[in-house]
């Protein structure tokens, strides 16, 4: 199973980037911690401050089992984004570090939650790993 992880603007930056919000961690070491956790699945993972390169790389992962997407502040503005989900048939969950509800009012619009297959929101770094297994056969 291939499953493929795309991070908008300023996720680069975790780690460092108002850490009471988004923690301590940078995503590339919580990132090969997920590729160690799930070795049985081709993870990708691409990250971009570029709206357009955003689309490029949902449109790049079509081929994809399934594609998590923290859109971060174009979340909350791009049409293209939710456009370019619309697109495509490849299953997408959307993902957020914060609990975006519980922040500032223009974070509670998302133009990519009526597009997308699921969401999870507000579980810190975890929110990732909730989304990878929501793609997991259940254990009975
Ligand atoms: C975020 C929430 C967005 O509102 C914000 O712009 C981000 C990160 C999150 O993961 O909590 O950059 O998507």
């Amino acid at each position: 199973m291939k499953l493929t992880i795309i991070n908008g603007p300023n996720l680069n930056l975790l780690g460092s980037r108002e850490t009471d919000i988004y923690g301590n961690q940078d995503f590339e070491t919580f990132f090969n911690s997920l590729r160690s956790k799930y070795s049985n699945i081709n993870l990708e993972y691409h990250q971009s401050n570029v709206e357009g390169e955003l689309i490029n790389f949902i449109q790049d992962s079509r081929d994809s089992d399934g594609i998590i997407i923290n859109a971060a502040a174009y979340t909350h503005t791009s049409v293209g984004i939710g456009d370019a989900i619309k697109a495509i048939d490849t299953k997408v969950i959307e993902v957020h570090i914060s609990n975006t509800f519980s922040r500032e009012e223009y974070r509670h619009n998302s133009y990519l939650s009526p597009v997308v297959d699921g969401i999870i929101i507000g579980f810190g770094l975890k929110s990732y790993e909730l989304a990878i297994e929501s793609f997991l056969p259940k254990d009975e």
